[in-house]
């Protein structure tokens, strides 16, 4: 569904990812792993257009989305929920959830979408009408997840959802995207947390400095010698 090919993305003199090359198969979940600074959000930024790489080509379902904006990458399928959850604090839940369909013209669905997304979060419901940023830390990250998949995206990039949450919250946000996996979904997942990462993952990246460590199924991860250890840790 995706291949990435070469992708290189620099900042001036820093060079955070290079010529860095992965796919993701339909119903895949991919993890992509690696300590701070691996390049793990720039190689996400570029493949939804918010970075634009020094070369390399992303194709999705077999056309080149390298030059297409980040708008109609989304109409094409493809959605990030982006580290850090970014939802807009001063708006509602509820508007939160309209602006993730804001790709969409078809309201009737929009709003179905919304009803699925409110009994699936009762916490949500809850708090419809309230302010998103009184939202604590891991509703904040489920109501960013519910948003990105208001676009209906075929493929969903999520970046460091575990960030700053409770080890209890993280395995519940785990759990659910081991469901959207189960319903169907394909998904490339960013983590620091590699434990629940490789819980759900089919293959694994390891990113370090920019340059591709490891590529392989979960299981071969742990054998190879340390390299577990060295970059993810714990
Ligand atoms: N906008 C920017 N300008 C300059 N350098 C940047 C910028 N964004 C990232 N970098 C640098 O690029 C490298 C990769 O950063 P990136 O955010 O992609 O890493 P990461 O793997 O997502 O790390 P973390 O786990 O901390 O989120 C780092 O050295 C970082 O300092
Ligand atoms: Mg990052």
């Amino acid at each position: 569904m995706l291949k990435v090919e070469k992708l290189v993305v620099r900042y001036g003199a820093v060079m955070a990812v290079r010529e860095l090359s992965l796919e993701v198969g339909q119903g895949e979940l991919v993890a992509l792993l690696g300590p701070n600074g691996a390049g793990k959000s720039s190689t996400i930024n570029a493949l939804t257009g918010l970075v634009t790489p020094a070369s390399g080509r992303v194709v999705l379902d077999s056309k080149d989305i390298s030059h297409v904006r980040t708008e109609d990458r989304i109409r094409a399928g493809l959605t990030s929920t982006p580290e850090g959850r970014h939802i807009f604090a001063n708006l509602s839940v509820g508007e939160n959830l309209r602006l993730g369909a804001a790709t969409r013209r078809d309201p009737a669905g929009v709003r179905q979408d919304i009803e699925r997304f409110l009994s699936l979060f009762p916490v949500l419901s809850e708090r419809y009408g309230q302010a998103a940023g009184t939202l604590s830390g891991g509703e904040q990250q489920m109501l960013a997840i519910a948003r990105s998949l208001m676009s209906r995206p075929k493929l969903l990039l999520l970046d460091e959802p575990s960030l700053g949450l409770a080890p209890k919250i993280v395995a519940r946000i785990f759990d659910f995207i081991g469901e959207l996996k189960a319903q169907g979904l394909t998904l490339l997942v960013v983590e620091q947390n590699a434990r629940q990462a490789l819980r759900f993952a089919d293959r694994v990246y390891v990113l370090s400095s920019g340059t591709l460590r490891y590529d392989g199924p979960p299981a071969r991860l742990a054998d190879e010698h340390g390299l577990f250890n060295l970059y993810i840790g714990g």
